[in-house]
């Protein structure tokens, strides 16, 4: 992964790389092939090492948590699958998404797949405690996505109605790895919340990040810039905006994300709006606000290699490029 390194569980991850085959060999060839090209197009695969590192920190020796960050994975591609069907998205890590290549319905029905498989493979694991965690993840993450969808194209929707949403759609999976390494460890009562509420904190910061890069990327972000304008997703640093602007700049904008067209034009006066009002800076540094508290977090644990990492990955959310 670019601008971060995560050596020092190399081996496990190349071991998470090994169960998505076996899990994905089915009797359905689709299946694997829509499957096989999200999960190989080259994800970070940030929330697998978050479980990995938490559960490293907390002492854990068993061998569950492979499956465990394989699991995690196949949520977070489901969920990709599902959104870039959502989002009408034409790029997914700098290749067309799965929706341009095998259509809308396979995107679907494998997204589907994915899921079902996520909780095959976790009730084989038989940890009551697992499966509710990751069943409370999963069913706010669908949560948050619905009242997303729900808010299109509403330029009324405030800051805290926003923060809901991507606290749903986008933090809670970042909290469950994080705090899944704890439960398997045996130690979620004494380190679970602490890094349930670090896996929050940078999972809320992550998702403001992306809105910002959604104004200001270049093709390097692998996703079409310009595609939450375009869809009516009303992020952060656009609500900044609305709620300082003038009634015919506020009305300009609505005029934009009710034509569900972007051209270069549109984008560029709009991001001359949004960097006017200093809207970017005011979501960077919301962002900023959750690392820290996420770091804060983690002054329960004492030093260590595994403890520095989840420090690198906090700081990484707010530098990250794609
Ligand atoms: C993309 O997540 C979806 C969001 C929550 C914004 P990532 O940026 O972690 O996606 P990949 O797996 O690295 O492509
Ligand atoms: C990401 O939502 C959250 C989920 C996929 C659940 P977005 O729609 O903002 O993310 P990108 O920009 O498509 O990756
Ligand atoms: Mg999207
Ligand atoms: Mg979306």
């Amino acid at each position: 992964m670019p601008n971060i390194s995560f050596d020092y569980i190399e081996e496990e991850l190349r071991r998470i790389e090994g169960e998505f085959e076996t899990h994905l060999v089915t009797e359905t060839p689709l299946i694997y092939r829509v499957a096989k090209y999200v999960i190989e197009s080259g994800g970070k695969r940030i929330r697998p090492a978050l479980l990995i590192t938490s559960a490293k920190l907390c002492g854990y020796e068993g061998k569950d948590h492979i499956s465990l960050a394989a699991v995690i994975e196949f949520i977070h591609t489901a969920t990709l699958l599902h959104d870039d069907v959502v989002d009408n998205a034409p790029l997914r890590r700098g290749l067309s998404s799965a929706n341009v290549v095998f259509g809308n319905e396979a995107s679907v029905l494998i997204g589907d797949y994915l899921f079902a498989k996520s909780f095959k493979v976790l009730s084989a694991l038989g940890n009551i405690d697992i499966i509710k965690a990751y069943s409370d993840a999963t069913t706010l993450m669908a949560e948050g996505e619905v009242n997303e969808l729900v808010k299109t194209a509403d330029i009324k929707i405030s800051e805290e109605e926003y923060l809901d949403i991507i606290i749903k759609k986008t933090a809670v999976l970042f909290a469950c790895a994080a705090r899944g390494g704890a439960i398997l460890a045996g130690k979620d009562e004494d380190f679970g919340e602490r890094l349930y509420e670090y896996g929050l904190n940078i999972g809320i910061a992550f998702q403001l990040m992306d809105d910002t890069l959604d104004y200001t990327s270049n093709e390097k972000f692998g996703k079409f810039i310009g595609n939450d304008l375009k869809e009516g997703k009303v992020t952060l640093p656009l609500i900044h905006t609305l709620e300082r602007c003038e009634p015919q700049e506020k009305d300009f904008i609505a005029g934009i994300i009710y034509k569900k067209k972007l051209n270069k034009g549109d984008l560029k006066a709009v991001l001359d709006l949004v960097n006017y009002y200093d809207s970017l800076e005011y979501t960077i540094s919301m962002a900023n606000e959750k690392i820290e508290k996420a770091k804060r977090s983690l002054n329960v644990f004492q030093g260590s290699v595994f403890k520095e990492s989840l420090v690198d990955m906090a700081n990484y959310i707010i530098e990250r490029k794609l």
